[in-house]
């Protein structure tokens, strides 16, 4: 089988539908820390998109949330995050999706985000553009931090970041139109790459988080980096990451570091 974006977009979506009719459902909730929540939604979905990859392709390599990481082909590698905003989905609030991203050996090949509720496709092919249900999408093109929507995430349990996340929050929030905390990092970027947010940073990230979005909204336009402004190997951890509009990029970086 060929890989194509057609066929990265289907998987997506037909793992987003068993988070659909999963959702508002009671869940078998699990801990994997305090506050880092598991349903049994992410594990079949999880379990659904390796079943699919490895029937086709079994020599690729999968790092996914939940099943960690399967050593195959190095230049063919998936980054899967089954549901992003956990969280939200086992509160019944519908800001959540499944990303899908796949690297080959010259990086990001291709990323789809999928949000189920809203059905919202979100996808880029390296090279070719980022797309909104097959319809081409890029940045906003504000440039002024004034006047931008900004949006990050951090965990209340990581303590020895905490304080300077919320010192971030402060500042930003301050300097910036509206400042939100939405609960999904792979959605935030991909309302990046829509000119729906102009930026997203978050200092601690996985790279099942960010390996479907790093890609939509570089080729949406957008400028992507690690919040030291490194443009390179975003998925080797430790990650961490800044995707904004152009026009505000710098400016969001500086107020970061
Ligand atoms: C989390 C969400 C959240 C972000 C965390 C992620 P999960 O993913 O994307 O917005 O702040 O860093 O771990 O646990 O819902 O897949
Ligand atoms: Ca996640
Ligand atoms: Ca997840």
């Amino acid at each position: 089988m060929e890989l194509t974006l057609e066929q990265v977009e289907l998987w997506a979506k037909q793992a987003g539908l068993i988070l659909k009719q999963g959702f508002g459902k009671q869940h078998e909730i699990g801990f994997k820390t305090a506050s880092d929540l598991v349903t049994e939604v992410d594990r079949q979905a999880e379990a659904f998109l390796i079943g699919q990859i490895l029937q086709h392709f079994p020599n690729h390599s999968i790092v996914g949330e939940e099943n960690g990481t399967i050593m195959g082909d190095q230049t063919a590698c998936w980054y899967i995050d089954p549901v992003d905003g956990t969280t939200n989905y086992a509160h019944g609030l519908p800001y959540f999706c499944v990303s899908l991203g796949f690297a080959d050996e010259a990086g990001s090949k291709f990323g789809v985000i999928y949000d189920p509720m809203a059905d919202e496709c979100f996808s880029a092919e390296r090279g070719k553009g980022a797309f909104l249900n097959g319809c081409p999408i890029s940045v906003s093109g504000v440039d002024d931090l004034k006047r931008s929507l900004l949006v990050t995430g951090y965990a209340h349990n990581e303590p020895e970041k905490l304080d300077r996340n919320n010192e971030l929050f402060i500042k930003l929030n301050a300097r910036g139109q509206a400042l939100r905390r939405m609960g999904s990092a792979a959605l935030n970027l991909a309302n990046v790459a829509a000119g729906r947010f102009d930026a997203y940073w978050e200092l601690v990230i996985k790279p099942w988080d960010i390996g479907a979005g790093l890609l939509i909204v570089r080729e949406a336009g957008g400028i992507v980096s690690g919040s030291d402004g490194s443009q390179d190997e975003l998925l080797k951890p430790p990650c961490s990451i800044v995707a904004a509009a152009p026009g505000v990029y710098e400016a969001v970086l500086e107020a970061i570091q």
